[in-house]
């Protein structure tokens, strides 16, 4: 993410919170290290359609693993696949940098958010309630050398992203049925 694609990036962000923008300390280390540490995707005009921010945290700094802090895609262009794209590019660009790999928190019912990482390789290492909000979410890593399914593994097969589709629809499921059982009891 260029310096000039950060009041773009930022925007999307508010957009997708209500309106409420990101936090003023990451507003800075983006501003500082967006080059590094943030991706985003285009439309054809040059407008910011899609980002996503990283950041590392104790955990991460200590299993050597850059931690996914929020990606979104503006509603119009979403089921495209481009948060499959943008956390692929985010992967690529890591591994190119010596991180061991990628975490993510995501919450068990954004089944729009728990596909592409599947999709992608992303193994479930823990599900637990935030204490916050309350809800059910997973934590997710994927280590570049071991869980990466690289975009020629996907495309070995010529249904592609549809190869993977049944497991991934399976475990999105599970996941999604787990916690309506926990709801009911
Ligand atoms: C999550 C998000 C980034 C996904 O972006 P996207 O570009 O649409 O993602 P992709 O197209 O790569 O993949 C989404 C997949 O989920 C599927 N999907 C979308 N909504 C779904 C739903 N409600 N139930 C089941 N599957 C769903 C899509 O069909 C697609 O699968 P497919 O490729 O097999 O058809 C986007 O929905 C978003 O910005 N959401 C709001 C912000 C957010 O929740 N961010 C994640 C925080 S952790």
């Amino acid at each position: 993410m260029s310096r000039s694609h950060l009041a773009g990036a930022l925007a999307l962000y508010s957009e997708l919170h209500d309106g409420r923008p990101l936090d003023l300390p990451r507003r800075w280390l983006y501003r500082l290290a967006g080059e590094r540490l943030g991706v985003v995707v285009l439309d054809i005009s040059g407008r910011v359609v899609g980002a996503a921010f990283y950041g590392f945290s104790r955990r991460d700094l200590r299993e050597g693993r850059v931690h996914s802090s929020f990606s979104g895609v503006h509603p119009s262009h979403r089921g495209r696949g481009l948060a499959t794209e943008l956390r692929r590019s985010a992967i690529l660009h890591f591994h190119a940098n010596g991180v061991r790999g990628y975490s993510a928190r995501i919450s068990v019912d954004n089944a729009a958010s728990l596909k592409p990482s599947l999709r992608l390789g992303f193994r479930i290492i823990e599900r637990y309630r935030d204490p916050s909000s309350g809800e059910q979410r997973c934590y997710l890593v994927c280590d570049f050398a071991t869980d990466y399914f690289t975009e020629g593994q996907l495309a070995k097969d010529k249904l592609g992203r549809a190869a993977q589709a049944p497991e991934v629809e399976a475990q999105a499921q599970a996941l999604t049925t787990d916690r309506q059982r926990n709801a009911a009891s």
